[in-house]
């Protein structure tokens, strides 16, 4: 396990390093961020360029045992290079060009912003490529920016040029002759502002999905002339942000890593754990934490800070999802900038504020474990699928405002993780070969090769959930010429007669626990057979007269290896969802981690490759609990790696307290 800070020497006087340094050690800290907005330290005028203070910090961190990732400074160009370019600025959307001062106003397909870009980067990987103390890169700061710059325009005409070669084929998939929207040349193609043709606003942000792929490859074709095979290159996501398509960008780094806040309120495992699934999915890999919230954040409605122990309770909890790094943003406020009253380790005078006991804590803990989780990583039998096309086009017309494609997926997220049934969040094009049982949350868009591989899935024994909203699409946007789940409608034995965005819930009888009673609430769709062995699990109760009585859910056997394809027309009620897990989770033989946890305690696991298991246990709760596990095998022990205590059939875990479980030999 990683730990450490975003650090800013360039904020403080040089005498004050050594003593920043010191409380970093004190806290565990083996690893600082530095440099990602400082490009007007390194760069203060143009092309004279001063390393020598970043040098010096590198050195002390590294005399104290810190290793150092550097982030490309480019999310915060300095003031001479938007003075003397201004055409590097980003555009608004309403016409005017962002300020200087607040970051990320540039635009990321700028040609000279590329220039500036290559240049910096390539300087900073001449220096320090070669060198031992950093251990690796992160690109930019969470990519956000969209310039609806007349370049921009132009360049997105040039892309659609590519991409469908002749200007008929753009009109046929966009069905431009509606509204009289057909073109005739690609300059008369429109940047989208708000509502637009679905063909186009779905291109847009493919569009946008490219400029970052190409600014990103820039950065990491510079780093690479000089940095070392050894040194990673990652950049930090903001967990479900849309603005781009995040399994393309993340495909050309090493591994992804993410910034999490809470924000206001407090962490809800149950949800949070999918944005910690999500982006170990954008790699099928462990990822990196780059950043978190030392008790507050500055930028709510209400920054409340977290409880004492919510911190410790966080760090576990990525743990058990697959993170390999934490690091807190950040050590220290500048006393002048914008984030002056955002939580950190340090307050105004230098001293530890009050969360540092607690990051201290984390960092004896993740000493003690490091060693084990080393190599470990998550291995699920059930995934979810994850589509930005899919979420573009149903955010774009929710036809139901509350119908939130993020908040769907994690509706059935969360009945998995009250199980502690691991899930991977992948995405829709994901091979599926390693797991039993995939759900299918709202993809609207089908492509030929998710049809493909959900086929292959169900054919070969797998069990699949399409639920809602599944199939509408074909991948320009356009409807299918087929009910819903359009290709997939002879597979799954049911088409989606109609579909209904609901003023009120509906009521639901189901089959699968004794009769359960629930409730549809937001969205329905009537299920139609058109296949004699479809079997109906729920139906609609009393409702709108089209509903009454008609089929909610449908499952379908699929081939010999016992492949089934279940149809769930419902935005189903908690315990109905609930239920319906437990059913998934019995019929595919997937087994539910250790019995009766109670609610609020969490259990996550890390394989090791010789097939060891870890197990953490987080208590999420403000009471003291008593675990039924079961007896080690003979000659060996459940160990906690934390207190180095062993247990028997009993695990106590106190109030807010974590337990890192494994079987030792006696
Ligand atoms: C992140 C950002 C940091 C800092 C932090 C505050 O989104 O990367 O630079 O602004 O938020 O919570």
């Amino acid at each position: 396990m990683e730990f450490g800070s975003a650090w800013y020497p360039e904020h403080w006087p040089e005498e004050r390093w050594a003593e920043d340094v010191r409380l970093m050690c004190e806290a565990g800290f083996i690893v600082a961020r530095i440099g990602e907005f400082a490009w007007s330290s390194l760069e203060p005028v143009e092309g004279h360029f001063q390393f020598e203070w970043m040098d010096r910090a590198i050195c002390l961190l590294h005399k104290n045992g810190i290793s150092v990732v550097i982030g490309t400074p480019t999310a915060a160009p300095p003031a001479w290079l938007t003075h003397h370019n201004p055409e590097v600025l980003a555009v608004e959307p309403n016409g005017r060009p962002a300020q200087h001062g607040n970051r990320c106003h540039v635009s990321p397909g700028n040609s000279t912003y590329h220039k500036y870009t290559r240049r910096i980067v390539e300087q900073l990987a001449r220096r320090y490529g070669q060198d031992e103390r950093v251990i690796g890169w992160q690109i930019d700061n969470e990519y956000n920016r969209i310039d609806y710059s007349e370049a921009t325009h132009r360049q997105f005409q040039v892309y659609l040029k590519e991409k469908f070669v002749r200007i008929q084929s753009l009109n046929d998939f966009w069905s431009t002759a509606y509204w009289s929207q057909s073109y005739t040349d690609w300059n008369e193609i429109p940047l989208p502002i708000g509502p637009h043709n679905p063909g186009l606003m779905l291109a847009f942000k493919q569009f946008i999905t490219k400029i970052w792929c190409d600014f990103q490859k820039i950065q990491i074709a510079s780093l690479r002339l000089y940095a070392r095979p050894e040194q990673w290159i990652s950049h930090n996501f903001m967990e479900w942000f849309e603005g781009f398509d995040h399994y393309e960008v993340s495909a050309d780094l090493d591994f992804a890593s993410w910034d999490w806040c809470v924000g206001t309120g407090h962490m809800n495992h149950l949800m949070t754990g999918a944005a910690h699934d999500m982006i170990r999915g954008l790699k099928r890999k462990n990822f990196w934490l780059m950043e978190t919230q030392p008790g507050s954040v500055n930028w709510q409605g209400v920054n409340n800070q977290l409880n004492r122990g919510e911190g410790r309770r966080m760090a576990w909890h990525a743990v058990a999802h697959g993170a390999d790094a934490l690091l807190y943003w950040q050590l220290r406020s500048a006393p002048g900038g914008q984030e002056q009253l955002h939580g950190s380790l340090l307050g105004p005078d230098g001293a530890p504020r009050p969360f540092y006991s607690e990051a201290a804590q984390i960092g004896k803990e993740f000493k003690k474990v490091s060693k084990k989780l080393r190599g470990t990583t998550i291995k699920n039998s059930v995934a979810l699928l994850h589509s930005y096309d899919s979420r573009w086009s149903i955010n774009a017309q929710r036809h139901h405002k509350d119908f939130d494609p993020v908040g769907f997926l994690r509706h059935c997220y969360r009945s998995f993780a009250a199980r502690n049934v691991g899930t991977d969040i992948i995405s829709a094009e994901a091979d599926l070969s390693e797991f039993r049982l995939v759900i299918v949350p709202a993809l609207v868009i089908l492509s030929e090769k998710t049809m493909e591989n959900l086929t292959t899935f169900v054919e070969g024994g797998g069990t699949l959930l399409l639920t809602i909203r599944c199939g509408q699409k074909e991948t320009h946007n356009a409807l299918f010429p087929t009910r819903q789940p359009g290709p997939l409608r002879e597979l799954a034995g049911v088409e989606v007669e109609e579909y209904f965005a609901l003023d009120a819930a509906v009521p639901i009888y189901s089959e699968w626990s004794d009769s359960l009673a629930g409730e549809s609430t937001i969205w329905a769709e009537i299920l139609k057979p058109i296949a004699e062995d479809v079997q109906i699990l729920a139906k609609f109760g009393e409702s709108n007269g089209w509903l009454d009585g008609r089929c909610a859910c449908s499952c379908r056997n699929v081939g010999e290896k016992g492949g089934r394809v279940i149809v769930l027309g419902a935005w189903l009620s908690d315990t109905l969802q609930d239920s319906l897990t437990a059913w998934l989770l019995e019929t595919t033989h997937i087994d539910v981690p250790f019995s009766d946890i109670p609610t609020g305690v969490e259990v996550g696991r890390r394989v090791s490759e010789a097939g060891e298991e870890i197990w953490i246990f987080i208590n999420h709760k403000n009471h003291s609990v008593t675990l039924n596990i079961p007896s080690a095998p003979a000659g060996s022990a459940n160990l906690d790696l934390l207190t180095d205590e062993t247990f028997e059939a009993a695990l106590p875990i106190p109030a807010d307290g974590i337990r890192v479980l494994t079987n030792q030999q006696a």
